[in-house]
């Protein structure tokens, strides 16, 4: 296992991130968050003050980004020049704004090579959007990990408003559908690719989803 390349890609509120953590600390790998890397990209060039549509601009920032990720399932550590933004990347105006940097094809291009470089290393789980077709296409184990929107958008709001009521609901759902179908039209999570098995998690508890993906990993190493 020490070697293991795991890809999980799924829309948001699909619980990718969790299950993904879970997976890692369970097996003993690295977790990678590649969503985390576009939104540290976001809240670079917003804090810079530069047009998110002057990609040429966004992109060469991506290039000079001197991230630091920690790749500890249990931690999340995240900092740009030293300061520290694993919060700040959470926040709505974050979120709301990052599929403008995401669709960006000179950011993709980086970002992707940097997250190859990680994969090359092995014993990590990688999650995104893209990690199961583009970033390590090659894993032994690709998991594409789906919800009904309906449960997407509830645990979304849960997670964002503490309750899952139809208005909480409702303020979610930009977040959801709409960053969804903007990122769709750059990679392709919305279905999964050939050879990529499929975890829907609409009907599982967290503990299920995980016991899922692990059950994939025995079957596939
Ligand atoms: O997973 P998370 O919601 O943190 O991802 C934030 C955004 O980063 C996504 O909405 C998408 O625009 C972008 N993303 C991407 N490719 C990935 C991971 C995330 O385009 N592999």
């Amino acid at each position: 296992l020490a070697h293991l390349v795991v890809a999980i890609d799924g829309p948001s509120g699909s619980g990718k991130s969790t299950v993904a953590r879970r997976v890692a600390a369970a097996l003993g790998l690295r977790y990678l968050d590649t969503g985390a890397m576009y939104r540290a990209v976001t809240w670079w060039a917003l804090e810079r003050g530069v047009d998110l549509a002057d990609t040429e601009r966004v992109a060469q920032l991506a290039r000079e980004l001197r991230l630091e990720q920690g790749l500890d399932p249990e931690i999340e550590t995240l900092s740009v020049d030293g300061a520290d933004i694993a919060a700040a990347i959470r926040t709505s105006r974050i979120s709301a704004a990052v599929s403008a940097v995401a669709t960006n094809l000179g950011v993709r291009a980086e970002l992707v090579a940097r997250q190859q470089a990680v994969a090359r290393a092995g014993g990590v789980v990688i999650e995104g959007r893209d990690i199961t077709t583009v970033v390590a296409p090659d894993a032994p184990v690709r998991v594409l990990l789906t919800a009904d929107e309906q449960v997407r958008l509830s645990r979304r709001a849960l997670e964002v408003h503490g309750s899952a009521d139809a208005d909480a609901v409702d303020a979610t759902r930009d977040q959801v559908v709409r960053r969804d179908a903007d990122d769709s039209t750059v990679a392709s999570f919305q279905q999964a690719a050939d050879g990529v098995d499929v975890v829907d998690s609409s009907l599982l508890s967290l503990d299920e989803t995980v016991a899922a993906v692990l059950k994939l990993v025995e079957a596939r190493t």
